[in-house]
């Protein structure tokens, strides 16, 4: 039986957001140079710490009672209450019927989570007992390969969840990785994606983990049997067993594919993909890393599920970033968000976050099916700083969109190379600094003046040198980059994601969009191998297919 869906008050229809919207009449002409000119206190005001990490969002164009007016938006939303279920097992992906519980998969061993009458813990405790005991074995050269030579490579071969959550984390913990194993990962249907895996590892030392929750998923598909034969070039197919093993939740899928039973490791489809670099699909990081780094990570995601399960909103990490950028997004008419993480280790966090909050809340739909009445999810986009100053913030500072941003820096850093930290973190302060103050063209002319310029070529430069300022942005921080704070840091941005679906209204769990190519894709994919010539199509894309049918003389 379907749930019913609830039909919310439009958002804009609400008695808080209506609220907002004249305060936010004001506060369009604030200044954030003015706002820290009058109140010394600002910085500790609009600062809060969980689970490790402090997050600073002063520099945002809100005061005290954006604040409040923002807390009693998330609370007439419901955010508590449906926060409330989605911890408790709820069926809250309505779309697709099924429990959200990517929390239950970092909750410690003992604590107490039946759903439907199943005991959710100790089913995920079971997995990590067997991903612990497997990667052991792997990495302490007991698992080998059929020559009877340890495993030196490992691949991950899937897309999307089942690609970007490990592959990120794994950069991001490279630090704490066993030198002797090589992690490589393969996502894209483009073959020169495998085939430059492929050409660097050793078919009778290399480890493939086929990561697919739905495991029909066609690029993971085409690559997983790319590897099997590339494999089965050296090997037979009862040396298959030592070399391939799976992380899904389709068994039959994974028999059919060739993988024995004994080599999956099973998660549930109440773990959405972008939610679960927590669950087995994390294998390839336990691998990297070891199992024990693998649980701290999991012990850090925990630690900040506990802060939003139980802290106040006034000093909720997660509500506080989702509600700062909610306010830039309806208020401010803010397009986009950039992340601009000062930590080379964390370069594949923008993409990561890509998936999440864009896949989560990119939607046009509330639960109950009606047009939503104001935008929806940001385009986020993102690099590393410092590079990222060197690339676009030129426009961030002088373009014509304002785009907040969100700085991720360390205090300490994991190497103890002289220099390159403080530098690195001046950079960074400096930044968020000159977004918000700006240069007005009085403090150009000062700079300006006294040099060998006359007072015409001072005017025709002024405003060119000229910064607005008055550009948003969080700064969040954490002592190093470890399992740690990286769990609590991703598990900050999950909630940040959810509470902004619910003010949305919108199902932050499923995925209907990505549909729509995917079946295109298949209909193109047999005219282009075929003998028919495209027909069905518009005159742009049956040319395109007749350009490619030539070009590979098909
Ligand atoms: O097509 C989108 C998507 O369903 C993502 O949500 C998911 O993370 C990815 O494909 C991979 O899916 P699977 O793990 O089932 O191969």
């Amino acid at each position: 039986m379907p749930p019913t869906i609830m039909r919310q008050p439009a958002l804009t229809a609400t008695a808080s957001y209506l609220a907002l919207e004249s305060h936010a009449a004001d506060a369009r002409h604030w200044q954030l140079r003015a706002l820290f000119a009058a109140d010394p206190q600002r910085f500790p005001a609009l600062t809060t710490d969980a689970a490790g990490l402090f997050l600073d969002y002063s520099k945002n164009r809100v005061d005290a009672t954006t604040i409040a007016l923002l807390l009693e938006l998330a609370r007439e939303r419901g955010v508590e209450a449906r926060r409330d279920a989605m911890f408790a097992g709820d069926k809250i992906n309505l779309t697709e019927h099924r429990a959200v519980l990517h929390t239950a998969l970092r909750l410690p061993r003992g604590a107490a989570l039946t759903v439907d009458g199943q005991d959710v813990v100790a089913d995920v405790h079971a997995v990590l007992d067997r991903m612990k005991e497997f990667s052991e074995r792997v990495r302490g050269g007991a698992w080998l390969g059929h020559s009877g030579k340890p495993i030196t490579d490992i691949v991950n071969i899937g897309i999307g969840g089942s690609d970007l959550g490990p592959k990120m984390v794994t950069l991001a913990l490279r630090s704490y990785a066993r030198p002797r194993l090589t992690t490589h990962f393969v996502s894209n249907v483009d073959g020169h994606d495998i085939d430059a895996v492929l050409g660097r590892v050793d078919p009778a030392t290399t480890l493939f983990i086929i990561a697919s929750k739905t495991f029909v998923t066609a690029e993971t598909m085409l690559n997983a049997h790319t590897a099997r034969s590339w494999f089965l070039a050296s090997a037979t197919e009862a040396d298959l067993a030592r070399h391939f093993v799976a992380v899904s939740t389709n068994t039959a899928a994974i028999k059919a594919f060739g993988i024995d039973p004994a080599n999956m490791f099973p998660f549930w489809d109440w773990v959405g993909g972008r939610y679960s670099v927590w669950s087995s699909i994390g294998l390839s990081v336990a691998l990297a890393v070891g199992f024990g780094y693998f649980s701290d990570l999991l012990a850090g995601a925990h630690a900040m599920d506990e802060h939003f399960r139980t802290a106040p909103l006034e000093t909720n990490m997660p509500v506080l970033l989702a509600m700062t950028g909610f306010w830039n997004r309806q208020f401010l008419g803010c397009a986009t968000l950039s992340i601009a993480p000062y930590h080379q280790d964390l370069s594949r966090f923008p993409a990561y976050l890509q998936q999440l909050e864009m896949e989560s809340n990119g939607k046009r739909v509330t639960q109950s099916g009606a047009a939503v009445d104001t935008p929806t999810c940001p385009v986020v986009w993102g690099e590393c700083g410092t590079n990222a100053q060197h690339a676009y913030f030129q426009l961030l500072h002088q373009g014509t969109d304002v785009t907040p941003i969100d700085f991720i820096a360390t205090l300490r850093a994991t190497h103890d190379l002289p220099g390159h930290h403080a530098a690195l973190l001046a950079n960074c302060f400096a930044q968020s600094e000159a977004f918000m103050k700006g240069k007005t063209a009085d403090e150009v002319r000062a700079d300006l003046q006294g040099g060998a310029l006359t007072a015409a070529e001072i005017e025709a430069l002024v405003p060119h040198k000229t910064f607005p300022g008055n550009r948003p942005s969080n700064t969040i921080l954490m002592d190093q980059l470890t399992p740690l704070s990286l769990g609590a840091l991703i598990a900050l941005y999950e909630h940040k994601t959810f509470v902004q679906g619910v003010l949305w209204d919108v199902n932050s769990f499923d995925q209907w969009g990505v549909e729509l190519g995917k079946v295109l894709a298949q209909q193109i994919q047999s005219e282009l191998t075929g003998a028919p010539a495209p027909q069905r199509h518009d005159s742009s894309t049956n040319g395109l297919i007749l350009m490619a049918k030539a070009a590979q003389h098909i």
